[in-house]
This record gives C-alpha cells, structure tokens and sequence, in this order.
C-alpha cells in the first residue's frame, strides 16, 4: 500500500483519539523506560514520567492480601530473586504471596547482570510496585499528569480486580464517584481476554478501554495449528511471524467484539524486524488497520523499540505505539525528550 494512502486516514483516526481523549500518535511506556531501566520499578516509570511519554503501561495483579501491584509475568523467576529467597514458592504465581513478602523482593539486579552497558548501582534491590505508588509517580505534576494504561493480567487468576481496580482509581482521584476519568487525568484499560473486558466495561463503561490482540489459543483462530515445537522455526520470533488469523472473518471477529465493548481501539501485536524476545504476529497489516478505522477503533501497536518498525508502524496506519524506548519513540514523532534517558535517570537519582 503507498505511504500516501496511510496518511489520508490519518484525520480521521486522530479524531478518533481527540474524541476519546487519547493523545495522538499516542507513546505508551511499555512497564516503564524498560530499555533503560528494571522493568516495572521506580527508575523506568519515574524516567518514562520525565521523559515525556503520554502513558505508563502496566500490568496489574493482586497479592494473596489484596494489594494491587505492577507485575508482567506469571511467575517472579526471571526478573526477581525469589529462587534464592523463597526457593519452595520459586514458581508460583503473585497471588500466592503477600505485599510484604514481595516488597522482600530484588527487582533490579536481573536487570544489571543481563545489560552491563546499561546497568546502574541504583538499580539494585529495586522493589516490585503497587498501584498506588505508580500513581504517585503519575501524579508528580499535576498540570502535566501522565497518563496510565493499565492491563488486567491473568484475570482469570484474580477474580474481581476489574471492580478492585474502579475503586483504587476513585479512592485516588482518577475516576469521578461517577465513573468518569477526573478532568487533569488520563486513564486506559487493555486486556487480552474478551471476558475482562466485559467486566471492565461493566464496572468502567466511560473509561477507555482496549482489546489487545494475538493469534492463538483464547485468541484470535489461527490459519495453523503447528505449534512452535513442531514447526521446526529457529526461534519464537520466526515461529510468529509465520503465524496468521485463519481469515479476514476471524480477525474482523475480534474488532467487532472489541466494539461491542465500547473499546476505543485494539492492541495488536507486531513483528519486529529485528526479531528478538518481543517480536510477534504481524497483525498490523494495512488492511488490518483500514478495517479498525473503518469500524470507529484507533490501533495502538505492541511491542516496537526502533525507527525502522516505528516508520513501518505509521506507514501502516497505527495510530500509538507501546514502546520499551519511550525516548525514541518521542524522538520519531517529533516530540524530542528535553534531556536524554541517561541525564533523567541521574536526575532521578539512578
Ligand atoms: O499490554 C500490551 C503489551 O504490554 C504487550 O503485552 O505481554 O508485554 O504485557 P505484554
Ligand atoms: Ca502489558
């Protein structure tokens, strides 16, 4: 498709945004600057914060005591040092420890050990996050709020954290009693699963919400059934990117589900031309956008990093990118950080 025909939709998909409130093209922080910082801890949302980015991204669970908290995975194994200090528990989930228990935590050191050019004395001994205290770090300015997008995690793990989450953001401020995103603040809700969403949508109805999509199981049908096991790919990044909805109706399925919800846009994952641990289904494929747009919903991508899949990204018609490098991000849309990541994490006092 030429680039001209890309840029022709854009107006109306940034009407879209302005009528939703979503700022566009929108920079979403993906756990933070976690490029350049443990992911999901204090230096990478404080420096996504300064950086300028329109949204801290997390992923929210919930302690064995209720406390909501900022955490991707599913386990605490790879980013965590909870084989050594709780070996019997070393593969359970979040919801099988308490707040204090996690707050015992090193959510930092991985990070140094496994990127030395990028590591930071200060980074170490980083604690897991609740809710509360990214919103603290949201809050700083409060004529310049940055935004939270906030993805329920394993839901099915954590019954009731749609409506635990409505309350957490009235009791701070965030939604009005009547539910509405408080003047001065940003707020979106993402998930991969269709029955959160409904929840969200149940609980939330005026807040923006975003069905994030992928081509699997639980997910959108795929073309194959092979899995990576038995498809001879040299490694997952190859294995997704060979991986497709099985028709136009399948994808179209979920877009239309999404707006059933009142979703203001989907999340579609991409392939990166890289490749890497990140890299996924190309699902931002032109006409998968042009079919978004055409149905009222804007797309905001996951996860890209570099200027040759940010510029794929916009020629394709995505209108918000979910982003580990939140300052090249900033940087191709022509919003340059004032500082560069290095002098915000040292004035952050990293
Ligand atoms: O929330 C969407 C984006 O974060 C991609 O998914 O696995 O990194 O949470 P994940
Ligand atoms: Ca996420």
């Amino acid at each position: 498709m030429a680039a001209g025909h890309a840029w022709a939709a854009a107006p109306s998909a940034q009407a879209l945004a302005t009528k939703a409130g979503i700022p566009y093209p929108a920079v979403i922080a993906h756990r933070g600057a976690s490029h350049d910082a443990p992911e999901s801890t204090r230096p990478a949302y404080m420096a996504a914060r300064d950086l300028g980015a329109d949204y801290l991204e997390l992923d929210l669970q919930r302690t064995r005591d209720g406390q909501l908290v900022a955490f991707h995975d599913d386990t605490l194994l790879r980013t965590t040092d909870v084989a050594t200090r709780y070996p019997e528990r070393r593969d359970r989930p979040i919801s099988d420890f308490s707040l204090a228990e996690l707050r015992a935590l090193d959510a930092g050191s991985w990070f140094n050990a496994s990127y030395p050019d990028r590591a930071r004395p200060g980074f170490a001994n980083a604690r897991i996050l609740t809710l509360d205290e990214i919103i603290d770090i949201a809050d700083a300015d409060p004529e310049h709020r940055t935004g939270l997008y906030i993805e329920t995690k394993v839901p099915n793990l954590y019954p009731g954290i749609e409506a635990d989450l409505k309350a957490k953001l009235i009791r701070r401020g965030w939604l009005t009693p009547e539910g509405e995103v408080a003047p001065g603040h940003r707020v979106v809700l993402q998930t991969f699963e269709k029955a959160s969403l409904q929840l969200l949508a149940k609980e939330m109805p005026k807040v923006p919400k975003v069905l994030l999509l992928w081509v699997g199981e639980g997910s959108i049908e795929p073309e194959s059934k092979v899995t990576f096991a038995q498809s001879g790919a040299k490694d997952k990044a190859a294995y997704y990117a060979a991986q497709r909805p099985a028709s136009k109706e399948a994808f179209s399925q979920w877009v239309d589900f999404a707006k059933a919800q009142g979703a203001v846009a989907t999340g579609p994952s991409a392939a990166l031309t890289a490749g890497g641990e990140q890299s996924y289904m190309d699902l931002i494929q032109p006409w998968m956008n042009q079919l978004t747009h055409a149905k009222g919903l804007l797309v905001h991508a996951y996860t890209l990093d570099d200027p040759v899949d940010f510029d794929k990204a916009r020629q394709a018609g995505v209108d918000g990118i979910f982003t580990n490098r939140a300052d090249q991000l900033l940087r191709f849309y022509g919003r340059p950080a004032a500082k560069s990541v290095q002098a915000v994490l040292e004035a952050d006092g990293y």
